[in-house]
This record gives structure tokens, sequence and C-alpha cells, in this order.
């Protein structure tokens, strides 16, 4: 009874202070010496509740950013040109643009673009545009590297969508949500939320299988190189080292799979 007593009080106390914390967060960033533009990011970012500003993001940014740096390693990106597909807030490009590449960033959307560009606006090298990719982006010309991810699985039609990618670039890597089949043929198509800023922009996403990925890849002439290592997960909501049961399942946001494809 008393244990739980004390478990009502910690969790009144911590909702009642919460509002009171925040004011003081505000009120530091408003006081701080900023800049007019990183103070209006810094407060869009704590006032937004989209996933793609939440800190888990952040966290599922960083294994990745470290998987690339483990795969290719710094030096590699020094002048090289790289194109980041569905950049969201294009963190990931500006990071290698950072590097000394030449980045340029494709997102669907106006409004995450928007804040993308404020964000990195002093990164040099570093271009953000929008662009529906379920267009044809080809016109944008040939890349050193793609850099292909969260965003596979918010595409309807990923076989043309992967193919233009493979004439772009002779480096792609890739991740995604699969269905869990070996099946080289399959990919489901699903329904996405259209006002979700993380989801499909047209509201119809696809769970293609890690065999159907493959299998394009390589009728492209590219060899997929899998990476299942613990190290990328993100606690248990991002997960790429999961046994494969091949029983079609479409693995929520959760079945996820990394790939170095590179030109054969
Ligand atoms: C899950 S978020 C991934 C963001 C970032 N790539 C990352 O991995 O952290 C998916 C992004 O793809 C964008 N997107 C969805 N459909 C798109 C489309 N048809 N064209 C361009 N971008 C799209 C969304 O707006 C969103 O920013």
């Amino acid at each position: 009874m008393i244990n739980k007593l004390r478990t009502a009080w910690r969790h009144f106390k911590h909702m009642y202070r919460l509002p009171d914390r925040f004011e003081r967060f505000e009120l530091i960033v408003n006081t701080a010496h900023m800049s007019p533009v990183d103070r209006h990011v810094t407060m869009h970012l704590a006032t937004s509740h989209h996933a793609v500003y939440a800190i888990s993001y952040a966290h599922w940014r960083t294994k990745r950013i470290n998987k690339i740096l483990e795969l290719y390693g710094p030096e590699w990106f020094l002048g090289k040109r790289v194109l980041e597909l569905g950049s969201g807030l294009s963190d990931i490009g500006a990071f290698f643009a950072d590097l000394g590449a030449s980045v340029l960033c494709l997102e669907g959307r106006n409004d995450t673009a928007q804040i993308a560009r404020l964000k990195h606006r002093n990164v040099c090298n570093f271009n953000v545009e929008v662009f529906d990719l379920e267009e044809d982006f080809t016109t944008f010309g040939k890349f050193d590297m793609i850099i292909h991810f969260g965003l596979l699985y918010h595409i309807p039609d990923v076989e043309k969508h992967l193919a233009r990618c493979f004439s772009m670039a002779n480096e792609v890597v890739l991740e995604t949500v699969v269905c869990d089949s070996s099946d080289p043929m399959r990919i489901e198509l699903v329904q996405e939320r259209k006002d979700v800023i993380e989801e499909a922009m047209h509201g119809t996403g696809s769970r293609p299988s890690a065999a159907f990925v493959e299998r394009i890849a390589k009728e492209n002439g590219f060899r997929p190189q899998m990476v299942t290592t613990s190290d990328l997960n993100v606690g248990n909501q991002f997960v790429y080292d999961w046994i494969s049961r091949d029983d079609g399942d479409l693995g929520g946001w959760r079945k996820r799979r990394f790939w170095k494809i590179s030109a054969s």
C-alpha cells in the first residue's frame, strides 16, 4: 500500500513539475546568446511532437551514421558527391557535408525541408530541395553515394524507384522496414497516413521482402551486403538483427534490414 502511494506521488510530482521545467527551458532558450534563427529552430524542435523531432530519431541517426563511418571511413567522403533521399531534417546529409562531401538532400515535404535548411544553413556544399520521390529524380545527375534511409517503405513502386537509384550512383547505403519473407517477388502495399510527416506523402507505402530488394539490386548489376549487427538497433523500436521466420509478418516499424550495396 505504502509503495503504491509512493509511486502515485512520484507520478503526480512528475506530471506537475513538467510544465514548470519546460517553462524554464523556454526561458533559457529565449535569453541565451543565440542567433534568432537558432532560437527559432530550437523552439520549433522542442515544441513539435512529430517523431522526426524526437530524441529516439536522433539516437537512430547516430547509429546509422556510425555504421556508414565503419563501412567507409570518414576520409572516403572528402570531395565525394552524396545524395540523401527522403532526408527529413537532413542531419545525416549535413554530417557528411561537414566531413567534406558535396551533399544534396531531397525531401518531399516543404515544411520539413524548410526547417532542415534553416538548421544546417551554415554547412558548406549542402543543399536541400523539395522533391516527390515517387517521380523520376534521375535528372539530379550522378553521385558517388546515395544514402537511402527510412524511405523505401513509403514508396509503392519500389522496383522502378530502386532502378533509378542504381542508375545514379555506384554505392547505395539503404535501410528499410521489410516483410518477413524469403520470396524475392514478395512486396505488400500498405496504407499509411499522409498527415503524419514521417510517412508516405501520398498515403501508400510498401513492405518489400529483403529478398525482393536484393533481387532488384542484382538485376541492376549491384552486390548487396546485408549488415545485421546489433549496434544498429535502437532498443526494441528499430531492430536489424532479428531472425527471419519467413511468415510474411509486416514488422510494424520494427523489423528492418540494412545494406551496403555496391556496383559489381
Ligand atoms: C521515416 S522519415 C526518415 C527521415 C530520414 N531519412 C531518417 O532516416 O532519419 C521518412 C521521410 O521520407 C519523406 N517522404 C515520404 N514520402 C516521400 C516522397 N514520396 N518523396 C519524398 N520524400 C518522402 C517523409 O517526408 C520523411 O521526411
